[in-house]
């Protein structure tokens, strides 16, 4: 089955940095782009992370970096590490903060040093020029309340769930959201009704691999390719073509990271 797309689609949000993917990194790029995956942008979630992060963008053309420190990891990161942190930010091919946020789900850091670490952050964004990254989980009042006092315009809430309260909020300030493969599981109605309801134009597609295979590779190690598979199901739900979705999500992409001088 050819049915061969355009490098037209780009995964925003994954951890190409991790240890899974150490043995077959290279290959794993290559497998994207044949199914039309032109660009990735790897999010760095701790500090070691964003060092990474930052030194694939340096050697894959294909590969766009964010700098930041995830919630769980809150209470390590020091104000050696922030400071470390600023400096890897301003590295080229870095387009954005991130993940940074919020979360009171699985309460690795207590929420005190989240919410310190992810204000000091979001105020680098701002200082920056940066978009955010943002994760939040049982969090969502604080985390839109922390947003507004560092006065964030520019933000993406990824792996968005399906709190409707929370969309339309994230919306009205102006927000994108971008969906990863767990809205192809089969208990997940409730957040392909989301899928279909967000404006085109505020939507980005994202693995988080190496989290959240798809339905039929549960279990298995997530990648950067399936975000064709994510394309085709949320046109599937919309109604739509896939080549609708991927050149509106690539676009919303383009825009929202400022990515230059790509080819999509
Ligand atoms: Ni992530």
């Amino acid at each position: 089955m050819s049915n061969a797309l355009p490098a037209a689609l780009i995964d925003t949000h994954c951890h190409l940095d991790f240890p899974e993917f150490d043995a077959d990194r290279a290959a794993v790029l290559a497998r994207a782009g044949e199914k039309g995956v032109g660009y990735v942008i790897n999010i760095g979630s701790s500090l070691a992370g964003s060092r990474n992060s930052v030194r694939l963008a340096e050697e894959y053309d294909n590969v766009f970096a964010t700098v930041g420190c995830h919630p769980h990891d809150a209470k390590d990161c020091s104000d050696a590490d922030t400071a470390e942190l600023r400096v890897l930010a301003q590295a080229g091919k870095v387009v954005a903060i991130g993940e940074i946020g919020l979360d009171y789900y699985r309460n690795l850091s207590p929420h005190d040093s989240q919410r310190t670490l992810f204000a000091s952050l979001l105020a680098l964004a701002g200082e920056l020029g940066l978009p955010a990254v943002i994760h939040s989980r049982d969090a969502h009042e604080e985390t839109l309340g922390i947003l507004k006092e560092q006065k964030i315009e520019r933000a993406i809430v990824h792996c968005f769930g399906s709190d409707e309260k929370f969309l339309r909020e994230c919306l009205d300030r102006g927000y994108y959201v971008s969906f990863t493969c767990n809205i192809t599981y089969k208990k997940a109605d409730q957040l392909r009704q989301v899928v279909r309801n967000v404006p085109l134009e505020r939507m980005c597609l994202e693995t988080d691999a190496p989290y959240l295979s798809p339905e039929g590779f549960r279990g298995k190690r997530n990648e950067p390719s399936f975000v064709r598979l994510l394309a085709e199901e949320v046109a599937r739900i919309r109604g739509t073509s896939v080549e609708e979705i991927a050149r509106a999500t690539t676009e919303n992409a383009k825009t929202f990271f400022n990515l230059r001088g790509i080819s999509v």
